[in-house]
């Protein structure tokens, strides 16, 4: 199995913090040279003076995954700057959970169209490119909340759901083009995505529930896209669920 990604050009989204922060900083210390994407550029500019300090190989753009036309213009930047791409990561997401009665809708459409469309439109991108190198890994960043449900999740829930089924129908699609997909579908981990929730008492719900359980580090998630991305070339893991020890559902 090989441990380095020497050589490899990888795209995270949502590299600004949380998991994509953790996957770009442990993708550059395998070797990859990585285009990093996510909406504050100050966040990636301060990632990318990180990693250049560590002698890292890395570019940044500032880009909204749910600007179709933007995505596209990311994958053209990355085989102007980099000659390929070899590894998407698909992880920008938003989890703005509630009740389905007391919804303010536009949490609805925001979910929808970053965590499910705005990954599509990666991957729809970044497809030609792979299927003409005849190679390529896409880690799509889904959740537990692809696997399971419950209640105030109904939305979220469905938009992982969505992620998983896309997926799946897609590497039956792309494997005889050798290119590899793998789901990962973390637990609960301590990121700011929850500090987004804008129904509060939900919020409140979700911050107790996390304050009581080991909670995973975005590293831990990193080491999961690790585990994927450096297996043998003949080796595609499809699937990889990790929830904290201590987490029930
Ligand atoms: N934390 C958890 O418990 C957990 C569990 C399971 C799955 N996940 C999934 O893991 C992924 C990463 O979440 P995280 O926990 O690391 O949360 P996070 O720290 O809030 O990171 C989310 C990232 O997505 C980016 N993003 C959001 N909307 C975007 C847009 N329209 N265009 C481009 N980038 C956008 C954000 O960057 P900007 O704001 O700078 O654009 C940020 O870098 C998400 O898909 C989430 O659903 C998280």
């Amino acid at each position: 199995m090989p441990h380095t990604l020497a050589d490899k050009v990888a795209i995270v989204t949502g590299a600004t913090s949380g998991i994509g922060e953790a996957a770009t900083v442990a993708l550059s210390t395998l070797g990859a040279k990585v285009l990093a994407c996510g909406r504050r550029e100050d966040r990636l500019q301060a990632l990318a003076g990180r990693l250049k300090k560590r002698g890292n190989e890395i570019t940044t753009t500032v880009t909204d995954i749910t600007d179709e036309t933007a995505v596209r213009e990311m994958m053209d930047t990355c085989i102007k700057h980099y000659g390929s791409i070899d590894i998407l990561v698909n992880n920008a997401g938003v989890m703005l959970l509630g009740p389905v009665l007391d919804a303010d809708t536009e949490d609805w459409r925001r979910m929808i169209h970053t965590n499910v469309l705005g990954l599509m439109y990666a991957t729809h991108a970044v497809l030609p490119h792979m299927v003409k190198q005849s190679s390529g890994h896409i880690v799509q960043i889904s959740s537990v909340a692809g696997r399971t449900t419950r209640s105030d999740s109904a939305v979220y829930n469905a938009s992982k759901w969505a992620v998983n089924a896309f997926t799946e129908a897609l590497r039956q699609e792309v494997y005889q083009h050798h290119v590899r997909t793998t789901l990962i579908e973390p637990g609960i981990v301590a990121t700011e995505l929850r500090e987004h929730i804008t129904h509060q008492e939900t919020r409140k719900n979700i911050e107790d529930w996390a304050g009581s359980v080991r909670q995973l580090q975005p590293e831990d998630i990193a080491a999961a896209i690790v585990f994927a991305l450096t297996q043998a070339d003949h080796v595609d893991v499809n699937e990889v669920l990790v929830r904290p020890t201590d987490q029930e559902g």
